[in-house]
């Protein structure tokens, strides 16, 4: 009985980290939410840097605005003509219904990651507030937000 149960219990954990990592089907809610990662992981960076969680690092400084860049300008293509078919995704249908507006969004991004100075810790702190503000904005009216 107790290895039956172990092989049970073994069966419920992997059941539900597959969810919790496989839990989008449709490609395009992959591609969306993978960017996303992107954008997220290179804000991490430099907000790591400007709280002096991480040591300041030029090149990787420049490396995170100029990725951040990158992935505001592949917004447009990456969510372009699509629905929030995927259940598992957090794309609100509201983006398709005003894609203009969406895309204004998107803008604010790279135009906030465009005017970050990444010269030093204190400098990325202070474009912190802008480049978050760009993250709120969006997802507070496209993104469903899961606790
Ligand atoms: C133009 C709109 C927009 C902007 C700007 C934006 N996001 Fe998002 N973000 C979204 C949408 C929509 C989703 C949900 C995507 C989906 O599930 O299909 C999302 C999802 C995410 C996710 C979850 C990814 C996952 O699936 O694990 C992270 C992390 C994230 N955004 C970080 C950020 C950060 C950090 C910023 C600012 C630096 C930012 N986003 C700016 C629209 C935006």
């Amino acid at each position: 009985m107790k290895f039956v149960k172990a092989v049970m219990i073994g069966a419920i954990l992997t059941a539900g980290a597959a969810f919790a990592e496989g839990d989008r089907t449709d490609p395009n809610a992959i591609a969306r939410s993978d960017l996303m990662k992107i954008v997220g992981k290179n804000t991490g960076i430099l907000g790591g840097m400007a709280k002096g969680e991480a040591a300041y690092d030029a090149a990787a400084a420049e490396g995170a605005k100029a990725a951040l860049i990158e992935a505001a300008a592949r917004i447009e293509e990456t969510f372009k003509d699509q629905g929030g078919a995927d259940p598992a995704s957090e794309a609100k249908p509201e983006i398709w219904a005003n894609w203009e507006d969406f895309l204004t969004k998107a803008k604010a991004l790279g135009d906030a990651a465009g005017a970050m100075d990444v010269a030093s810790a204190e400098s990325i702190g202070a474009g912190m507030g802008a480049l978050g503000g760009a993250c709120k904005d969006c997802h507070t009216t496209y993104r469903v937000m899961k606790q």
